[in-house]
């Protein structure tokens, strides 16, 4: 099944709560945040505490998306502030497996997320042991930049490996997705398509949720 999750780091927070309503009646599956450290992306965005409020406002799964340093350090406080999915970036994390573990203790869901030019093998022992892989298709740190081309052939791969080995994780997209471009990455094996700018720039979520919908099938 095809998963939408808007970005809310596009959103207007200064009225977030008709941004999320707005977003959820016009269709959304889950509810994506960026979690933005000043360290390990040069932005800082949102904490537990925002988190915690969005999870009152909310009531589809809270994708929370940490581009943080030393990310075991903050988990418990993101699952604690209502996350269903937690991805952390690989490269942040010297023990990856402890670091998915922590993530599943806390009673979250777990992802991996991996930078553009971070090759597939990093997550080639872990595969088996999240709820899927994000392939970054920015440079991660901020809204409405340019999809990536070549996270297209990364994804293809991926879906390959994850047929391969007969896994049911999923795979998540992030950056730069757009009406133009979400359809070829269906269908290069996406399965979560994350938009930011895509949605929240638009005049009319439901139509431009409806859109992506068609375009990506069931
Ligand atoms: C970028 C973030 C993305 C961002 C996507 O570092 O991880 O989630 O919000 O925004 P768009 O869809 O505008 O590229
Ligand atoms: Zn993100």
């Amino acid at each position: 099944m095809k998963l939408l999750a808007p970005s809310l780091l596009s959103a207007d927070f200064s009225k977030l709560k008709n941004e999320i309503s707005a977003v959820e009646a016009a269709g959304a599956d889950w509810l994506h945040l960026d979690v933005m450290d000043g360290h390990f992306v040069p932005n800082i965005t949102l904490g537990p505490i925002i988190v915690q409020a969005v999870d009152r406002l909310a009531s589809l799964p809270l994708d929370v998306h940490l581009m943080v340093e030393e990310p075991d350090c903050y988990i418990p406080a993101f699952a604690k502030a209502g996350a269903s999915f937690i991805s952390v970036q690989v490269e942040a994390c010297t023990h990856l497996n402890r670091t998915i573990n922590r993530i599943k203790e806390s009673g979250s869901g777990a992802g991996v997320a991996l930078n553009p030019t971070t090759d597939l093998s990093s997550i080639e022992w872990i595969l088996e042991s999240v709820d899927f892989i994000l392939i970054m298709s920015v440079n991660p740190g901020f809204g409405g930049q340019v999809f990536i081309p070549n996270a297209l052939e990364k994804i293809r791969r991926l879906r390959s490996m994850i047929q391969d080995r007969e896994l049911p994780t999923r795979i998540e997209v992030d950056g730069g997705v757009n009406e133009q471009n979400i359809e070829e990455i269906s269908s290069a094996g996406a399965d979560i398509f994350v938009a930011g700018s895509a949605v929240f720039g638009s005049q009319d979520y439901t139509m431009t949720i409806n859109s992506f919908r068609k375009k990506v099938g069931p």
